[in-house]
Protein backbone atom coordinates (compact mmCIF):
# COMPACT_ATOMS: atom_id res chain seq x y z
CA UNK A 1 0.00 0.00 0.00
CA UNK A 2 1.35 3.65 -0.90
CA UNK A 3 1.01 6.29 1.36
CA UNK A 4 -1.34 8.10 -0.23
CA UNK A 5 -3.96 5.15 -0.78
CA UNK A 6 -6.95 6.07 0.67
CA UNK A 7 -6.85 3.40 3.52
CA UNK A 8 -3.29 3.66 4.52
CA UNK A 9 -2.69 5.33 7.79
CA UNK A 10 -0.70 8.63 7.17
CA UNK A 11 2.67 9.28 8.79
CA UNK A 12 2.11 13.15 10.12
CA UNK A 13 5.52 14.99 10.99
CA UNK A 14 4.31 15.53 14.53
CA UNK A 15 1.61 13.69 16.99
CA UNK A 16 -2.07 14.19 15.43
CA UNK A 17 -4.15 15.98 17.75
CA UNK A 18 -5.26 14.19 20.97
CA UNK A 19 -9.02 15.91 21.13
CA UNK A 20 -10.24 17.41 17.99
CA UNK A 21 -13.62 19.64 18.09
CA UNK A 22 -15.87 19.63 14.83
CA UNK A 23 -18.33 22.54 14.05
CA UNK A 24 -20.03 20.27 11.23
CA UNK A 25 -21.45 23.45 9.55
CA UNK A 26 -22.86 23.83 5.65
CA UNK A 27 -25.06 21.19 5.39
CA UNK A 28 -28.17 23.40 4.16
CA UNK A 29 -25.56 25.23 1.57
CA UNK A 30 -24.59 21.76 0.43
CA UNK A 31 -28.36 20.55 -0.30
CA UNK A 32 -29.06 24.29 -2.17
CA UNK A 33 -26.29 23.94 -4.58
CA UNK A 34 -27.71 20.54 -5.47
CA UNK A 35 -31.32 21.58 -5.54
CA UNK A 36 -32.23 19.64 -3.21
CA UNK A 37 -34.41 20.73 0.98
CA UNK A 38 -31.94 21.39 3.72
CA UNK A 39 -33.02 18.18 5.69
CA UNK A 40 -31.23 16.26 2.95
CA UNK A 41 -27.91 17.83 3.83
CA UNK A 42 -28.79 17.20 7.33
CA UNK A 43 -28.84 13.72 6.57
CA UNK A 44 -26.15 13.41 4.53
CA UNK A 45 -24.01 15.21 7.47
CA UNK A 46 -24.95 12.05 9.57
CA UNK A 47 -23.62 9.98 6.85
CA UNK A 48 -20.17 11.71 6.85
CA UNK A 49 -20.37 11.55 10.65
CA UNK A 50 -19.77 7.98 10.40
CA UNK A 51 -16.92 8.14 7.69
CA UNK A 52 -14.80 11.08 9.94
CA UNK A 53 -15.16 9.39 13.13
CA UNK A 54 -13.79 6.22 11.39
CA UNK A 55 -11.15 8.37 10.01
CA UNK A 56 -9.98 9.87 13.20
CA UNK A 57 -10.40 6.54 14.93
CA UNK A 58 -7.25 5.60 12.34
CA UNK A 59 -5.38 8.87 12.94
CA UNK A 60 -5.06 8.44 16.73
CA UNK A 61 -7.71 10.83 17.53
CA UNK A 62 -8.51 10.17 21.19
CA UNK A 63 -11.65 12.62 21.79
CA UNK A 64 -13.93 13.89 18.77
CA UNK A 65 -16.48 16.50 19.48
CA UNK A 66 -19.34 17.61 17.01
CA UNK A 67 -21.31 20.59 16.96
CA UNK A 68 -24.43 19.02 16.06
CA UNK A 69 -26.94 21.38 17.55
CA UNK A 70 -26.70 25.03 19.25
CA UNK A 71 -28.35 26.54 22.07
CA UNK A 72 -29.36 29.50 19.02
CA UNK A 73 -30.40 26.86 16.36
CA UNK A 74 -33.80 27.00 18.06
CA UNK A 75 -34.41 29.84 16.09
CA UNK A 76 -34.47 27.98 13.09
CA UNK A 77 -37.81 27.17 11.25
CA UNK A 78 -40.16 24.70 13.08
CA UNK A 79 -39.61 21.77 10.75
CA UNK A 80 -35.95 22.00 10.75
CA UNK A 81 -35.85 22.08 14.64
CA UNK A 82 -38.30 18.83 14.23
CA UNK A 83 -35.99 16.92 11.61
CA UNK A 84 -32.78 17.93 13.83
CA UNK A 85 -34.11 16.58 16.82
CA UNK A 86 -35.59 13.83 15.15
CA UNK A 87 -31.59 13.30 13.32
CA UNK A 88 -30.30 12.31 17.06
CA UNK A 89 -32.92 9.43 17.19
CA UNK A 90 -31.99 8.39 14.04
CA UNK A 91 -28.44 8.59 14.46
CA UNK A 92 -28.53 5.82 17.99
CA UNK A 93 -30.51 3.74 15.81
CA UNK A 94 -28.58 3.31 12.93
CA UNK A 95 -25.25 3.68 14.94
CA UNK A 96 -24.74 2.57 17.82
CA UNK A 97 -24.00 -1.20 17.43
CA UNK A 98 -21.20 0.73 15.27
CA UNK A 99 -19.83 2.70 18.03
CA UNK A 100 -19.80 -0.24 19.70
CA UNK A 101 -18.16 -2.46 17.19
CA UNK A 102 -15.76 0.27 16.83
CA UNK A 103 -15.05 0.88 20.51
CA UNK A 104 -16.37 4.32 20.93
CA UNK A 105 -17.81 5.74 23.69
CA UNK A 106 -21.00 7.71 23.49
CA UNK A 107 -21.74 11.06 25.49
CA UNK A 108 -23.59 14.25 25.43
CA UNK A 109 -22.72 17.80 26.28
CA UNK A 110 -25.34 20.59 26.08
CA UNK A 111 -28.41 20.94 28.15
CA UNK A 112 -31.15 17.46 27.89
CA UNK A 113 -33.54 19.09 29.69
CA UNK A 114 -35.18 20.67 26.68
CA UNK A 115 -35.44 17.95 24.70
CA UNK A 116 -38.52 15.14 25.34
CA UNK A 117 -38.26 12.10 28.19
CA UNK A 118 -38.43 9.76 25.45
CA UNK A 119 -35.19 11.26 23.77
CA UNK A 120 -33.46 12.12 26.99
CA UNK A 121 -33.82 8.06 28.30
CA UNK A 122 -32.80 6.53 24.53
CA UNK A 123 -29.70 9.25 24.92
CA UNK A 124 -28.91 8.17 28.26
CA UNK A 125 -29.07 4.41 27.11
CA UNK A 126 -27.28 4.77 24.30
CA UNK A 127 -24.11 6.40 26.72
CA UNK A 128 -24.49 3.72 29.28
CA UNK A 129 -23.82 1.03 27.06
CA UNK A 130 -21.18 2.17 25.00
CA UNK A 131 -19.44 3.89 28.55
CA UNK A 132 -17.11 1.13 28.35
CA UNK A 133 -15.83 1.39 24.96
CA UNK A 134 -11.87 3.18 24.93
CA UNK A 135 -10.78 3.71 21.51
CA UNK A 136 -12.20 7.11 21.27
CA UNK A 137 -14.66 9.54 23.02
CA UNK A 138 -17.31 11.15 21.07
CA UNK A 139 -19.02 14.13 22.78
CA UNK A 140 -21.44 15.29 20.91
CA UNK A 141 -22.81 18.58 21.33
CA UNK A 142 -26.26 18.92 20.64
CA UNK A 143 -28.37 21.75 22.64
CA UNK A 144 -24.85 22.84 23.37
CA UNK A 145 -23.82 26.52 24.14
CA UNK A 146 -20.50 27.85 24.95
CA UNK A 147 -22.10 30.86 27.26
CA UNK A 148 -24.91 28.53 29.04
CA UNK A 149 -22.48 25.93 29.75
CA UNK A 150 -20.56 28.91 31.42
CA UNK A 151 -24.15 29.52 32.98
CA UNK A 152 -25.02 26.40 34.52
CA UNK A 153 -21.60 26.18 35.85
CA UNK A 154 -21.58 29.40 37.69
CA UNK A 155 -25.22 28.52 39.27
CA UNK A 156 -24.19 25.18 40.57
CA UNK A 157 -21.03 26.60 42.22
CA UNK A 158 -23.07 29.56 44.06
CA UNK A 159 -25.66 26.84 44.85
CA UNK A 160 -22.77 24.80 46.40
CA UNK A 161 -21.75 27.27 48.57
CA UNK A 162 -18.43 27.34 47.33
CA UNK A 163 -15.83 30.00 48.74
CA UNK A 164 -15.02 32.41 45.96
CA UNK A 165 -11.22 31.77 46.91
CA UNK A 166 -11.60 28.16 45.82
CA UNK A 167 -13.42 28.88 42.52
CA UNK A 168 -9.90 28.74 40.26
CA UNK A 169 -9.94 27.55 36.56
CA UNK A 170 -9.35 24.26 37.87
CA UNK A 171 -12.73 24.17 39.58
CA UNK A 172 -14.53 25.94 36.56
CA UNK A 173 -13.76 23.61 34.36
CA UNK A 174 -14.28 20.66 36.46
CA UNK A 175 -18.70 22.24 36.54
CA UNK A 176 -18.45 22.05 32.76
CA UNK A 177 -19.71 19.46 30.68
CA UNK A 178 -16.82 18.82 29.22
CA UNK A 179 -15.64 17.70 32.84
CA UNK A 180 -12.64 15.19 33.38
CA UNK A 181 -12.24 15.87 29.67
CA UNK A 182 -9.03 17.25 28.20
CA UNK A 183 -9.02 20.74 26.45
CA UNK A 184 -9.60 20.41 22.54
CA UNK A 185 -6.34 20.58 20.63
CA UNK A 186 -7.40 21.69 17.14
CA UNK A 187 -10.65 22.96 15.96
CA UNK A 188 -12.15 22.05 12.84
CA UNK A 189 -14.89 24.93 11.14
CA UNK A 190 -16.34 23.35 7.54
CA UNK A 191 -18.14 25.55 5.46
CA UNK A 192 -15.66 28.36 5.44
CA UNK A 193 -17.10 30.57 8.26
CA UNK A 194 -14.24 31.96 10.82
CA UNK A 195 -16.24 32.29 13.88
CA UNK A 196 -17.18 29.78 16.54
CA UNK A 197 -20.55 30.38 17.07
CA UNK A 198 -20.73 29.60 20.83
CA UNK A 199 -18.44 26.54 20.39
CA UNK A 200 -16.85 25.27 23.25
CA UNK A 201 -15.55 28.85 24.19
CA UNK A 202 -13.64 28.12 27.59
CA UNK A 203 -11.87 24.78 26.55
CA UNK A 204 -10.85 26.22 23.18
CA UNK A 205 -8.82 29.29 24.40
CA UNK A 206 -5.29 27.17 23.06
CA UNK A 207 -6.53 25.54 20.41
CA UNK A 208 -5.59 25.58 16.58
CA UNK A 209 -8.30 27.00 14.32
CA UNK A 210 -8.63 25.24 11.14
CA UNK A 211 -11.56 26.35 8.74
CA UNK A 212 -11.86 24.80 5.07
CA UNK A 213 -14.68 25.99 2.40
CA UNK A 214 -16.02 22.25 2.19
CA UNK A 215 -19.46 21.73 3.61
CA UNK A 216 -19.45 19.13 6.12
CA UNK A 217 -20.79 16.26 4.46
CA UNK A 218 -18.11 16.92 1.64
CA UNK A 219 -15.50 16.58 4.44
CA UNK A 220 -13.91 13.50 3.81
CA UNK A 221 -10.69 11.44 5.07
CA UNK A 222 -8.46 13.21 3.40
CA UNK A 223 -9.60 16.86 4.09
CA UNK A 224 -9.42 15.31 7.97
CA UNK A 225 -5.84 14.55 7.19
CA UNK A 226 -5.39 17.86 5.58
CA UNK A 227 -6.41 19.49 9.10
CA UNK A 228 -4.20 17.11 10.86
CA UNK A 229 -1.33 17.82 8.89
CA UNK A 230 -1.61 21.24 9.20
CA UNK A 231 -2.46 20.97 13.18
CA UNK A 232 1.23 19.30 13.00
CA UNK A 233 2.86 22.22 10.92
CA UNK A 234 2.18 24.73 13.85
CA UNK A 235 3.91 26.39 16.62
CA UNK A 236 1.76 26.34 19.74
CA UNK A 237 3.61 28.48 22.40
CA UNK A 238 0.65 28.61 24.70
CA UNK A 239 1.85 32.07 25.67
CA UNK A 240 5.10 31.39 26.33
CA UNK A 241 8.44 31.97 23.66
CA UNK A 242 10.60 29.56 22.24
CA UNK A 243 14.08 29.19 23.66
CA UNK A 244 15.67 29.86 20.58
CA UNK A 245 14.09 33.21 20.67
CA UNK A 246 15.87 36.62 21.87
CA UNK A 247 14.44 37.14 25.04
CA UNK A 248 16.23 40.07 26.11
C1 LIG B 1 -24.83 22.77 10.07
O1 LIG B 1 -25.27 23.08 8.81
C2 LIG B 1 -25.79 21.93 10.84
C3 LIG B 1 -26.48 22.65 11.93
C4 LIG B 1 -26.24 23.85 12.31
C5 LIG B 1 -27.50 21.92 12.64
P1 LIG B 1 -26.23 24.32 8.53
O2 LIG B 1 -27.64 23.87 8.64
O3 LIG B 1 -25.88 25.46 9.41
O4 LIG B 1 -25.86 24.64 7.03
P2 LIG B 1 -25.66 26.06 6.38
O5 LIG B 1 -24.62 26.78 7.21
O6 LIG B 1 -26.99 26.74 6.39
O7 LIG B 1 -25.16 25.76 5.01
C1 LIG C 1 -22.89 26.32 14.13
O1 LIG C 1 -23.43 26.48 12.87
C2 LIG C 1 -23.68 25.29 14.89
C3 LIG C 1 -23.55 23.92 14.43
C4 LIG C 1 -22.77 23.51 13.46
C5 LIG C 1 -24.37 22.97 15.12
P1 LIG C 1 -24.48 27.62 12.56
O2 LIG C 1 -24.80 27.50 11.12
O3 LIG C 1 -25.62 27.54 13.51
O4 LIG C 1 -23.64 28.92 12.88
P2 LIG C 1 -23.81 30.42 12.36
O5 LIG C 1 -25.26 30.76 12.44
O6 LIG C 1 -23.31 30.44 10.96
O7 LIG C 1 -22.94 31.23 13.27
MG1 LIG D 1 -24.60 27.03 9.21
Amino acid sequence: MSSTDSHSTPIFSGPAPAHIGIIMDGNGRWAKQRGLNRSEGHRQGVENLRRVLEAAGEFGVKTLTVYAFSTENWSRPIAEVRFLLRIIDYYIDRELQALNERGVQLRHIGDMSALSKRLQQKIQRAIEQTQHNEKLILNVAFNYGGRAEVVQAIRRIIEEGLPPEQVTEQVVSSYLYTAGQPDPDLIIRTGGEMRLSNFLMWQATYAEYYSTPTYWPDFDREELRKAIEHYTARDRRFGGVKETHDTK
